[in-house]
């Protein structure tokens, strides 16, 4: 019998190919640590020598910059770093304690209105909106924090890379070159990752020819969830909860038991070790014991080994981000927009990607509900 659209239905997607892209690949099977490579190049190799700066050239251009090249970029991104006043001024009639992910999703969407090239879908405006839009997202992230707590947002140091601005702007101090190198590698590690919810969405939103803000707009709308992007917050409040390694074994035990979750473990694509946890790790374990503070990075190491024993799961990207962005001094809530900055380079790679060959991305659905019903006047109901 001939295979029906019916027959062809997976639970969440799982396993259905839905466009091409030239962007990532993913082994997820692969052992000790999956694989995961941009554009060829494997992300152990982007992070020990490239910047995030040059990750998205890559993720843009599809070939890593010259030198030349990556100056101009680097450049570009600096000189479209501040905000329209009129956008300060929305950030200023927010509500204090409103989440960083909600602000950042709304006034993303603002940005566009203030955009020049908000009208034109082509390519090269396409460009010029993705170096604002990338540049932004961290001076908004940094803005608000400063905002909401009842101080003057600080000045860029054009001389600021982007990982040292946002670390800069937020901590409001000289960053630690050690702390930036670590931070920039959990920009490059969170930056692309194929057919991921958020992107998904996002290439959903462009592939009707809408414009690149709403595409990020429902990125970051995806992201925020628990079950992606969120995660990383979730692990910090779970460490936190769980207080001390002593206490790991009975709390993830109990958790298990109560059918709960346990943040950062298991992955959709990673049947094994997600390479990206593999390379966090390491600076989970540095930056804990340069601050004389190896809680975290212990406990997380203990959870990820029980979490194998007892259910088989290896940790995420999310898992070990978490502990790194604690170290580093991040507040808990900012985790997840700090993914939306990185993940934004994605994002519109992929957009100009599914620009540059676009068809309509539309499932189908399977029917569940009633088949035809009589219809009932409503003075009957
Ligand atoms: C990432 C994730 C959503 C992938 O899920 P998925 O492929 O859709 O798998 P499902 O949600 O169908 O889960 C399959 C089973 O594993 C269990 N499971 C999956 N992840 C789990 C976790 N972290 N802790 C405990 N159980 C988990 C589910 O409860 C489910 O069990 P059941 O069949 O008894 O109901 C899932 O692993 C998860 O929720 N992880 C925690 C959140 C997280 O870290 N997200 C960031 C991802 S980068």
């Amino acid at each position: 019998m001939a295979e029906t659209a019916e027959d062809k239905f997976q639970k969440g997607l799982e396993g259905v190919m839905a466009a091409e892209t030239a962007l990532c690949y993913i082994d997820g099977q692969a052992h000790p640590t999956g694989i995961l490579r941009y554009n060829g190049y494997t992300i152990e190799e982007l992070c020990e020598n490239s910047t995030f700066e040059e990750v998205c050239y890559l993720l843009w251009h599809n070939e890593l910059p010259t030198k030349a090249q990556l100056e101009q970029f680097k450049a570009q991104l600096v000189a479209n770093r501040d905000l329209p006043p009129e956008i300060i001024k929305l950030l200023a009639s927010f509500p204090k304690d409103a989440n960083p992910m909600d602000v950042l999703r709304s006034a993303t969407s603002c940005l566009a209105l203030f955009d020049p090239d908000n009208k034109d879908n082509s390519a090269a405006a396409n460009e010029r909106k993705a170096f604002r839009i990338t540049a932004r997202m961290s001076t908004l992230t940094t803005t608000w924090h400063a905002m909401r707590q009842g101080l003057e947002p600080v000045r860029h140091n054009p001389k600021h890379s982007m990982a040292a601005d946002f670390m800069y702007r937020l901590l409001r101090k000289e960053p630690d070159p050690v702390e930036v190198k670590a931070f920039d590698v959990g920009l490059i590690l969170q930056a692309e990752h194929g057919f991921n919810a958020s992107t998904f969405a996002g290439r959903v939103t462009v592939s009707t020819l809408s414009d690149i803000y709403s595409g990020i707009v429902s990125g970051i709308g995806a992201l925020k969830g628990p079950l992606h992007g969120g995660a990383n917050e979730n692990v910090v409040k779970m460490l936190l909860k769980i207080g001390e390694p002593s206490k790991v074994d009975s709390s993830i035990k109990e958790m298990l038991a109560n059918k709960e979750r346990i943040p950062g473990l298991g992955h959709r694509v990673y049947k094994t070790m997600d390479p990206r946890a593999a390379v966090l790790i390491k600076y989970s374990k540095q930056l804990g014991e340069r601050a004389h503070d190896t809680k975290f990075y212990e406990m997380s190491t203990q959870i990820q080994t029980l979490m194998k024993q007892l259910k088989g799961f290896d940790p995420n990207v999310d898992f070990y981000s978490a502990s790194v962005f604690y170290y580093l001094k991040i507040p808990t809530d900012t985790f997840t927009p700090v993914f939306a900055i990185s993940r934004d380079a994605g994002w519109l790679g992929n957009f100009m990607e599914q620009y540059r060959d676009n068809r309509l991305l539309r499932p189908l659905e399977k029917y569940i509900g009633y088949q035809e019903r009589p219809y009932m006047a409503l003075e009957k109901r």
